[in-house]
């Protein structure tokens, strides 16, 4: 289990200290944040890549960002009326990409990875095996947190995390 969280931090690292991605600590995904839903699905995606031989650097940062579009969809979606295109569900997947793409250095696969997630939503469907993976996981975690009974799950791995980015930050000061 370690291994595992030990490469997944190193590929992840500069994406989870980074303050904007920790501004979505504040916006609510179900009963998870989405600074919770997004490491998760990362985590998992990852473990299939690496399982098939992917390229899994690109997994983990397209997946940590797939849902990057830093606002509280709850809330967004009553306050405004809008067609159904322009809803969230329609819409997301393109603001994701264009605010990562804004903070972060993306390659083409991690584009796709953002860009199609919510395939077959969004009805260009995914270019990359890569892109089909997290689309998958993504569709998991979203539907388990959905069911979750509380807001305050004990996640060892955004334990791990937690203590990690806290006590390494230490040492650098
Ligand atoms: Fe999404
Ligand atoms: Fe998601």
């Amino acid at each position: 289990m370690s291994e595992n969280y030990d490469r997944f931090f190193t590929l992840a690292e500069d994406i989870l200290r980074h303050p904007a991605f920790q501004r979505q600590k504040a916006y609510r995904h179900h009963k998870a944040s989405l600074f919770e839903h997004s490491i998760l699905v990362a985590y998992s995606a990852h473990r299939v890549a690496r399982r098939l031989k992917l390229d899994e650097k690109s997994v983990v940062r397209g997946a940590l960002l797939h849902d990057f579009f830093l606002y509280d969809w709850h809330v967004e979606g009553r306050r405004v009326r809008k067609p159904l295109f322009k809803k969230h569900g329609f819409t997301h997947a393109r603001r994701a990409m264009e605010n990562a793409d804004f903070y972060f250095d993306l390659n083409p696969r991690e584009k796709d990875i953002i860009l199609k997630h919510m395939f077959p939503l969004n009805w260009r469907p995914p270019r990359y095996l890569e892109s089909w993976i997290v689309n998958f996981v993504d569709s998991i975690v979203t539907i388990k947190e959905y069911f979750r009974r509380s807001k305050k799950e004990h996640n060892p791995l955004l334990q791990h995390l937690h203590e990690r980015l806290k006590k390494e930050s230490r040492t650098r000061e």
